[in-house]
Formats: structure tokens, sequence, C-alpha cells
């Protein structure tokens, strides 16, 4: 009888991208989305609007999708033996930064709600590109593993 890990081993890697596609579309629209609520006059009611796409996008997306994609990884990581790997500790701090951003971002929103406008527009244009340099990185050391 086939091992029952080896037989789910695929699926849930199809579990893991399925939802870093999640978290990376998430992380991918919320900058763009506090662009688009600092053009809005403060304590407008498009403001509110904002601020209530910013919170359903962290609460419903970006945090469920983070915590999955995490506790996937890790578990694909223990079933393949990747700890001992220098690509997967390369990935692994890596996600930690990706991780890091994820924690400011949803930060940042919550500045946002209360008022506090602290980066302009192209700074935070600027924020975008770090989820695209990373899932570049993150990408080309689990399929190429070069080390
Ligand atoms: C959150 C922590 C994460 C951990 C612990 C983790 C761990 C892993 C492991 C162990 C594998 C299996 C590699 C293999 O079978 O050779 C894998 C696959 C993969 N991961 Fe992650 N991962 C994480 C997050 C991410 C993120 C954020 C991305 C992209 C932005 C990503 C992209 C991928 C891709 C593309 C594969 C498929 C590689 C293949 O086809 O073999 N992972 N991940």
């Amino acid at each position: 009888m086939m091992d029952i890990f080896a037989l789910l081993y695929p699926w849930l890697k199809a579990a893991h991208l399925i939802f870093v596609i999640f978290w990376m579309a998430g992380l991918f629209m919320l900058p763009r989305f506090f662009v688009y609520h600092q053009e809005s006059a403060e304590g407008s009611e498009e403001a509110a609007l904002w601020v209530e796409r910013e919170q359903r996008l962290i609460k419903i997306i970006l945090n469920p999708s983070m915590i999955i994609v995490w506790i996937l990884g890790l578990y694909l990581a223990y079933e393949i033996g990747a700890f001992k790997d220098g690509w997967f500790h390369a990935k692994l701090l890596l996600v930690f930064l990706l991780t890091g951003y994820h924690g400011w971002m949803a930060g940042y929103a919550r500045k946002l709600a209360t008022g506090e406008r602290k980066f302009s527009g192209k700074t935070l244009r600027l924020m975008n590109e770090v989820p695209g340099v990373a899932t570049a990185a993150i990408v080309i050391l689990v399929i190429v593993k070069p080390f």
C-alpha cells in the first residue's frame, strides 16, 4: 500500500501554492488601496469606504492565506526534510521578511483608519514592488534550488 503521506504530498503542495497566490494577490492589492484611500478627502464617505475595504481584504484574504501558507509550507518542509537545505534557509528568510511586510501593512491600514497619512503615494507605489521582488526570488529558490 502506498504511503498516505506520499499520496497527500502533491495535494498539499497544490494547496500551498493556491494560498500563496491568494496571499500575494492581497499583498499586491493593499498598497494600491492605500494610494486610492490617500487620494480621497480626510473624513469623507469615500475614505470610510476604503477603510472598510482594507479591513475586509486583511481579515478575509490576507491573514487566513498567510496562516495557511505557513502551516502547509512547514508541513511540506518537514515531509521532504528541507530544514537542512540552503535554498530553504534562504526562502525562510525571505518569507519572514514578507510576513514582516504583511504586518507593517496591516499596521499602516490601522493608522490610515485613524486619519494618519504618513507616506506619500510615491512611497506606497514603491513599497508595492516588495512582494513582486520577493515572489521572484522565492520561486527561483524553490524551483531551481541553486544551493
Ligand atoms: C510561509 C512559509 C513557507 C514555507 C515554510 C514554504 C515551504 C515550502 C516547501 C517545503 C515546498 C516544497 C518544495 C519541494 O517539494 O521541493 C514549497 C513549495 C513551493 N513554495 Fe513554499 N513555503 C512558504 C511560503 C511560500 C511563499 C511565500 C511562496 C511564494 C511567494 C512560495 C512558493 C512556493 C512554490 C512556487 C513551491 C513549488 C515548488 C515545486 O514545484 O516544487 N512558498 N514551499
